[in-house]
């Protein structure tokens, strides 16, 4: 019988006592939890994995300011971070809001892999080769969609053209559902280079999988667990979402208690994002069995207490890790990152992404992909790069930028530091965005001071709202283009 369900037997467990067992064990600090305050902030707003951020790209978007940004990064001779997107999934998970092409049919893979190499090519000839490549990832979609052939195919095509390195020591990844991988095929990436994976479990509860279409059972999970283990991957990443239809309190506690079992290094845990609006296939969720507001709250107040208490650092927002992991090592070092892949430990890096819809960033300039495959192939078939949007920033963007860093990634801003980058005097500077941060204060989710502002416990799941104070894009599409905070 597996170790969790020791913790838990078969009737519904009293939560608040499972939880002051297992903290009695251990020393940290439980979040401050007011419901009505976080409910008062709780509203939509973005991720900040960029700033500005996506939807502030523009079409008419400087195709100079972009090769001035690639001279640049190539004359200093940054490290790179290359991004590939592989958007093909066997089956439809419905709350998805990735960018993906559902398709039984593997054969869809194979132009789609042309396309993506002849873009490598082109990239190729623009960036400096010498640039070392620290960090690789392949996201999706669901990467291992591709045979272990076309896998090779693509690896050996990125090493031919980028300088990857060969010692195991760059932080190379691909996202993988566990219920559609097999063992050999990790077997097989290692070999390609791969050291971590990222896992999307979502939830174990049999009731939950079926409303969203999404299986991948504990046993077959463990069994992959243990096998890239054995391969000698160096971090497991998983991803698990609340919020879905009919959580409910043991359903998750049992989920929690399972993935804990697993010992991931790192954890997200995600608020669904249900906006059927913008993905159609979330119509197929019964509105009837999403959790209250009010429950929604408790399953994201248990787990976290939950997973600090089996040992795991609160990073912020929604991810977790442990004590030992580069994340938490990062943010104790004031060098943690956030970029589209979330947090990141890499900010010396450009980020050059390929592939439909995906987003590079480079010194100072963000450029999208197509989102469209079709869009994205004859670009590509007319012999020019692929993007159809981007972001040149400006001094502004870039003070406001790192502002928001700070705060996401550390939770605290010290006036002096932008003065000493910026030559910007907050308190002049940001009058009005600083009284609006009073409320915050007087609700004890921030301090701030001539010195700074702090970020308390208590503000650390809401640390997008106080973002936002600093986005000087928000307006009144925000409520309808992003996903709430909670
Ligand atoms: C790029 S996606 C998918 C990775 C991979 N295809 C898989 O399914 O495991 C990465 C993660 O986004 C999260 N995600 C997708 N749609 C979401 C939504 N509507 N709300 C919240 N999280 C979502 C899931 O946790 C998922 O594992
Ligand atoms: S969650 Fe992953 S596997 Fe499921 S549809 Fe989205 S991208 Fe595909």
């Amino acid at each position: 019988m597996p170790v969790f369900y020791n913790t838990l037997c078969c009737h519904k467990p009293n939560i608040i006592n499972s939880f002051t067992t297992v903290t009695a064990m251990n020393s940290y600090k439980p979040l401050e939890w007011n419901p009505q305050i976080i409910q008062r902030y709780d509203m939509a707003g973005p991720r900040y994995t960029s700033y500005p951020t996506a939807p502030q790209f523009r079409s008419d978007f400087s195709e100079v300011a972009l090769f001035n940004a690639i001279s640049r990064s190539n004359k200093q001779l940054k490290p790179l971070s290359l991004y590939f997107h592989i958007p093909f999934c066997e089956s439809l998970c419905y709350y998805c809001g990735c960018n993906k092409i559902v398709t039984p049919n593997k054969d869809r893979a194979a132009p789609y892999l042309i396309r993506l190499i002849h873009e490598i090519e082109i990239q190729a000839d623009i960036f400096n080769s010498a640039r070392v490549v620290k960090q690789l990832h392949w996201g999706g979609g669901t990467p291992t969609f591709i045979s272990d052939d076309e896998m090779s195919l693509l690896m050996k095509t990125t090493r031919k053209f980028f300088n990857l390195l060969d010692n195991d020591e760059g932080e190379y990844s691909i996202e993988v559902h566990p219920g559609t991988v097999s063992t050999s095929t990790m077997s097989h990436l290692r070999k390609l280079g791969f050291n971590r994976v990222s896992m999307g479990i979502q939830d174990f509860d049999e009731t939950v999988q079926k409303a969203v279409n999404r299986f991948n059972t504990y046993e077959e999970v463990e069994t992959l667990v243990n096998s890239i283990r054995a391969d000698g991957y160096k971090s497991i990443s998983m991803d698990l979402i609340y919020g879905l239809p009919h959580q409910t309190e043991y359903s998750f506690a049992q989920t929690l208690d399972k993935v804990i079992a697993l010992s991931p290094d790192r954890l997200s845990l995600f608020n669904y994002a249900h906006m059927p609006h913008l993905f159609k296939s979330q119509q197929l969720i019964h509105e009837e069995d999403l959790p209250s507001a009010e429950l929604k709250l408790g399953l994201l107040h248990y787990a976290i207490d939950r997973l600090q208490a089996a040992g795991y650092i609160y990073i912020g927002m929604d991810h977790f890790a442990k004590p030992s992991d580069e994340l938490v090592i990062a943010q104790q070092e004031g060098k943690l990152q956030r970029n589209f892949q979330g947090y990141s430990t890499h900010g010396d890096c450009d980020l050059l992404a390929f592939g439909v819809s995906a987003i590079s960033a480079i010194d100072n300039v963000y450029m999208q992909n197509a989102k469209n495959i079709n869009d994205y192939q004859a670009k590509l078939d007319e012999g020019l790069l692929p993007y159809i949007k981007g972001f040149t920033l400006n001094q502004e963007d870039e003070l406001r930028k790192f502002i928001i860093n700070q705060l996401i990634c550390h939770f605290e801003l010290s006036f002096n530091s932008i003065k000493e980058k910026f030559s910007v005097d907050m308190q002049s500077y940001f009058t009005r965005e600083l009284q609006e941060l009073t409320p915050m204060v007087d609700d004890g989710l921030i301090s701030m001071d001539a010195q700074g502002i702090r970020v308390h416990n208590a503000g650390r799941m809401l640390i997008r709202r106080i973002c936002m104070v600093f986005d000087e894009y928000l307006n009144n599409t925000t409520q309808v283009r992003y996903s709430k905070i909670i």
